[in-house]
């Protein structure tokens, strides 16, 4: 039998044709930082680009992510005051709540999501209430704060919410409570597999949410695990999640396809604010071909089988698409 051992050389045009993976601005969706005030616009010393905002400068980034093709927003919450149990995150005219509203009501057709969580929101600056005999934070009742969390943001107009604090049963929890006021169809994105990651170092800056006392590891997932990793992702599946997720994503590109070959579901991956910062600043400094590196980045998300791609990078993605 006839076998040739050399295969073949495609041209640009067949190589496009039978191309496996692609990056549209339809997989992204774009995080925004808002704080109370007017007129402000502060870029973030260690991610620059990226800018916490007031509400009406947010709605103004909302008219440049649409004629850039971006329609999907998952906004973060700086509130003015913090305290023990993150009162501002459960509150109607907390920063949140209002930040909802007003983009919603100044853009109907953009898509909002809402990260749920009370690190933002806590003097301590963990994702829950604080067990003070154990120094940690305690499960049960950080659920049902949540659920409180999950209306108020349904209640404002969120069009998809994502509970990030991994506690234990927190997709059953908001189901429950989503259900139980009418809610039905408001969808959840789980941070399901949140790994305790270095690579969160810029966001906590932004939010301003670094922990005043111990770490996240007694909640957030070892990243030596993966079978643990794969579990965390199957048990929001069984409580009613839409969409599971991954974070961060690029070292952890494994878990990604794991989950994705044992789930149905769609899979976000959350490009976080570490990754965002080496590319920028190996980028600014002339190390790498930045825009090239960071589409070389999206295409793997997608290849190791993310629908959604969570970035700091989408404008910048967009921009690129385009050209
Ligand atoms: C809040 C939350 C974090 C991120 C998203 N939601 C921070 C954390 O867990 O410390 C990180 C996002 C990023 O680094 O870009 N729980
Ligand atoms: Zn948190």
């Amino acid at each position: 039998m006839f076998q040739r051992f050399r295969r073949t050389r495609l041209n640009k045009h067949l190589r496009s044709l039978v191309r496996e993976t692609t990056v549209n601005v339809e997989d992204f969706i774009y995080p925004l930082f808002i704080r109370s005030g007017e007129g402000i616009k502060t870029e973030v010393a260690s991610m620059p680009g990226v800018y916490q905002m007031s509400i009406d400068e947010a709605i103004k980034e909302c008219e440049t992510l649409k004629s850039l093709g971006l329609y999907s927003i998952i906004l973060f919450g700086i509130p003015d005051v913090k305290d023990s149990v993150g009162s501002d995150a459960v509150c109607e005219h907390g920063i949140i709540a209002s930040s909802i509203r007003a983009i919603k009501e100044a853009h109907p057709d953009m898509f909002v999501v809402t990260d749920l969580c009370f690190c933002e929101y806590t003097d301590h600056g963990h994702c829950g209430i604080i067990d003070e005999e154990h120094e940690t934070v305690h499960n049960d009742a950080t659920l049902e704060l949540s659920g409180q969390q999950a209306l108020v943001h349904a209640k404002a107009g969120a069009d998809m919410i994502a509970p990030s604090g991994m506690m234990d049963g927190i997709i059953e929890t908001l189901r429950t409570a989503l259900d139980g006021a009418g809610y039905e169809n408001l969808p959840i994105m789980a941070y399901s597999t949140k790994f305790a990651s270095g690579y969160y170092g810029p966001f906590r800056d932004v939010a301003e949410s670094t922990p005043s006392f111990g770490d996240r590891a007694s909640y957030q997932m070892d990243p030596a695990n993966r079978r643990e990793a794969i579990a965390e992702s199957l048990s929001d599946e069984a409580q009613g999640a839409d969409i599971l997720m991954v974070k961060p994503a690029l070292a952890y590109l494994d878990i990604v396809r794991e989950i994705k070959d044992n789930t149905h579901l769609p899979m976000a991956v959350y490009n976080v604010s570490g990754e965002y910062a080496m590319l920028k600043f190996a980028g600014m400094n002339d190390l790498i071909d930045y825009e090239r590196v960071v589409m070389e980045t999206m295409v793997a998300f997608k290849r190791a089988g993310a629908d959604i791609i969570i970035s700091y990078h989408a404008k910048e993605v967009a921009k690129l698409l385009q050209k």
